[in-house]
């Protein structure tokens, strides 16, 4: 501590801490979301370089007949985050007569503005919105119907999960979904050409979204990052799967935070998030290992993204 002044003591303060204060820097990119982020991460869903969105859409659309099939009729759909309407949509539609929607999202208004969404559009639907942090063992509520209960996880989220994470989080999943399953969403390994493209975006979204992580700790913790003294930095780490993304300092610079003095030496990096790529068979032994029994895979022509359907014995 170099001056009087008082510790941050938000989550977000103290994890900023010890990533600055720990080499490498690697910093959770949950941290990514706040309302500007969120904006910018729903540009990078409509780029032409970022084919995740698009193709799970796909996929989700030429077979949800399927998988309406798979549901059966009052089904619960339990959505880990709320982010997407137009992909649970497609399933609501779908579905026959499903029973209730359950998305689960740290930002109630964010939550709330998507409940209030879908009522109005299915009538009779029972919206049931639960602001709680996924990642940890949430308590659902009681089931209301006879329908299977089936989570909802697209978008290849799993991959910005530390390995540790992902497995903890479908071990809960498998665990609050018995007797139901999970559709999720997984991005798969490819050409790397295409995988560097999708985070280095012509336009540059991508790297805003990632220097945002430094706008939003100076308006929430007083630090004093110069954001065009960073640059992004996104490679595709081929022996680990994934995609890793960095904030490189492009000067010898000091950070300050809750009066403590950092510093950032020229060339290094805040690693701010791995989004990791999977194979069909990855994600199949890694949900088993879990406590998942896989069923069927859908993929695209190009096989650029893989969603599965794990039923939860
Ligand atoms: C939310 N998540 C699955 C995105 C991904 O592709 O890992 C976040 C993202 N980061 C950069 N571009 C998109």
């Amino acid at each position: 501590m170099l001056s009087g002044e008082a510790p941050p003591d938000s989550q977000f303060a103290r994890d900023l801490m010890a990533a600055l204060g720990s080499r490498p820097h690697t910093i959770s990119p949950k941290y990514f979301y706040d309302a500007e982020g969120s904006r910018l991460f729903d540009r990078i869903c409509e780029l032409p370089e970022y084919y995740p969105t698009r193709t799970e859409l796909a996929i989700l659309q030429r077979n949800v007949g399927e998988m309406a099939a798979l549901a059966g009729r009052g089904a619960e759909i339990v959505e880990f985050g709320a982010g997407s309407l137009r992909k649970v949509r497609l399933l609501l539609q779908a579905f026959e007569a499903p029973a209730r929607y359950v998305p689960i999202d740290i930002s109630g208004e964010h939550l709330r503005d998507c409940a209030a969404m879908l009522r109005s559009e299915f009538q009779g639907l029972d919206v049931q919105p639960l602001v709680a942090d996924y990642t940890q063992a949430v308590d659902l509520p009681a089931r209301g119907s006879k329908g299977r209960r089936i989570g909802f996880f697209p978008g290849s989220t799993l991959g910005n999960f530390t390995p540790e994470e992902a497995l903890g989080f479908l071990r809960r999943a498998a665990g609050v979904l018995r007797g139901g399953a999970l559709l999720i969403g997984a991005d798969l390994v490819k050409d790397p050409a295409v995988l560097h493209a999708a985070y280095n975006d012509a336009q540059g979204v991508t790297a805003a979204f990632n220097l945002n992580l430094l706008v939003r700790a100076n308006r929430e913790l007083g630090t004093n990052f110069v954001p065009s003294q960073f640059a992004h930095y996104a490679y595709y780490n081929v022996p680990q799967q994934r995609i890793e993304m960095h904030l490189v300092s492009r000067t010898d610079q000091t950070i300050t935070l809750g009066g403590e003095r950092f510093a950032m030496p020229d060339g290094e990096s805040l690693h701010t998030e791995n989004s990791c790529k999977f194979t069909v068979a990855g994600l199949r032994g890694l949900a088993t290992f879990a406590g998942f029994r896989p069923g069927p895979v859908w993929t695209d022509p190009e096989r650029l993204f893989s969603v599965h359907w794990l039923h939860a014995p």
